[in-house]
């Protein structure tokens, strides 16, 4: 294949070595610097000019897009999806992982462990929403920062809201999380690559420093991981829309606990702790994927009239429960059904086979109207029986029907 590394940074550990392990594996590479490219967007024609020049033709990109490029990185990642070339991680997934509060929303309608956190702006409700934390110590972050800078520990309720205000009065929007005290200055780095964790490893913070980053002195060392941080991480990129990643983790006492999901996860610690050609797994992993370019569901499934998607909620003591999805009747219909949400487990493309349960939601794709009596009125448990626009993250937990 031919693959190009977006990167302003050419000669750094993660670029050089991608580019090594794309070379020893026979492909053609090239890291292109993302700031030299010019987005030409004509009718039915997006195009890329880099360097002045019309880009020659690739099969694949894989970004590697700093914070401080967000904007025209993301706007570079887009155009490649608009030209069907394959990226592991897309512009959405970019921007999703880059603001702490927008992961962390993202991530909390799902089952996947987060630590509580709030979002306030008002000086008003600090003091209650920090009491629904559990209380002080708290930890406060701005919203992009990175390497630990901009994420502070207060001690006491007082201190927090202190440094809000302060904050807020610099321009800066912060979250407030609870400080789980039991994960001691440590956190897990897992590397996702596709459906899997090709590494891992456990950082530790130096002396009394809370944050376990390798910027702020924190050491590193390999680690297996248990099934459910596994789960967790693979779980929590796919949601983030990448496939690509470092999943940051805390040890809480029930369990893993997300608390950022990078984009543009570094080689040299985890490549360093581990030993292993971490490298070598992510072009592999492009180049079995370089058929399947992104497409994005919401341009294509809902561009007609009266068509879209939806969940349908089958409510205890409906007479679907125990059914199949054939006898049910629901496979005649003038829509298709996507997936069906049993629990934690998602099967997609479901077989007429599959008995429904109380409680599964079928993420339904079709005639809007021919599902309206499907989706309860009343008794929205959990709210989540709702018409919703089609979101992406919503078919990506792809596991075949059994
Ligand atoms: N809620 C929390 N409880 C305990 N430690 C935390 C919490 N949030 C962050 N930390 C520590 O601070 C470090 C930096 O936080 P993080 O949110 O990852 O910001 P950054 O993007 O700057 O790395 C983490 O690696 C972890 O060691
Ligand atoms: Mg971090």
């Amino acid at each position: 294949m031919k693959l190009g590394i977006l990167s302003t940074a050419p000669k750094c550990y993660s670029s050089r070595r991608l580019k090594q392990a794309a070379e020893e594996r026979g492909h053609t590479v090239r890291i292109l610097n993302t700031l030299r490219f010019t987005l030409e967007l004509e009718e039915g024609e997006p195009d890329l000019y880099y360097r002045s020049k019309v880009l020659s033709e690739y099969d694949a990109v894989l970004p590697r897009i700093g914070a401080s490029i967000s904007y025209f990185g993301t706007a570079v990642v887009r155009q490649f999806e608009q030209m069907d070339i394959y990226t592991p991680n897309t512009a959405n997934g970019i921007t999703n992982s880059r603001d702490k509060l927008r992961s962390m929303q993202i991530l909390s309608r799902h089952d996947i462990g987060i630590p509580h956190t709030t979002f306030v702006r008002d000086r008003a409700d600090v003091l209650a929403a920090i009491e629904r934390l559990g209380g002080a110590p708290v930890v406060i972050k701005i919203l992009e920062g990175t390497q630990g800078i901009g994420v502070i520990l207060a001690e006491t309720t007082k201190v927090a809201e202190g440094i809000i205000e302060t904050l807020q009065n610099a321009k800066q929007n912060v979250l407030v999380q609870r400080f789980i005290s039991e994960s001691k200055g440590k956190d897990i780095r897992a590397f996702v690559v596709g459906d899997t964790v090709v590494a891992a490893m456990r950082r530790v913070a130096q002396g009394d420093e809370f944050r376990s980053n390798v910027h702020r002195g924190g050491s590193t060392e390999q680690i297996q991981l248990s099934p459910e941080y596994v789960e967790t991480a693979v779980r929590a990129a796919q949601i983030m829309g990448l496939r690509v990643a470092g999943v940051d983790m805390l040890e809480g006492d029930d369990g893993p606990l997300v608390m950022e999901v990078n984009s543009s996860p570094g080689f040299e610690g985890i490549e360093g702790a581990t030993g292993l050609d971490i490298a070598g797994s992510v072009i592999d992993y492009i180049a079995s994927q370089v058929n399947f370019p992104e497409i994005d569901v919401r341009q294509r499934l809902t561009v007609s009239k009266g068509v879209g998607v939806a969940e349908i909620l089958i409510p205890e003591g409906s007479d679907l429960v125990g059914k199949t999805l054939a006898e049910s009747g629901l496979l005649e219909r003038e829509f298709t059904v996507l997936n069906v949400h049993q629990g934690t487990k998602v099967i997609s493309n479901p077989k007429g086979s599959r008995v429904l349960e109380a409680d599964d939601g079928l993420l339904c794709y079709g005639r809007l109207e021919e599902m309206r009596d499907l989706i309860p009125q009343k008794k929205r448990r959990k709210r989540k029986a709702k018409a919703i626009k089609l979101d992406p993250q919503l078919i990506v937990d792809l596991e075949k029907s059994s």
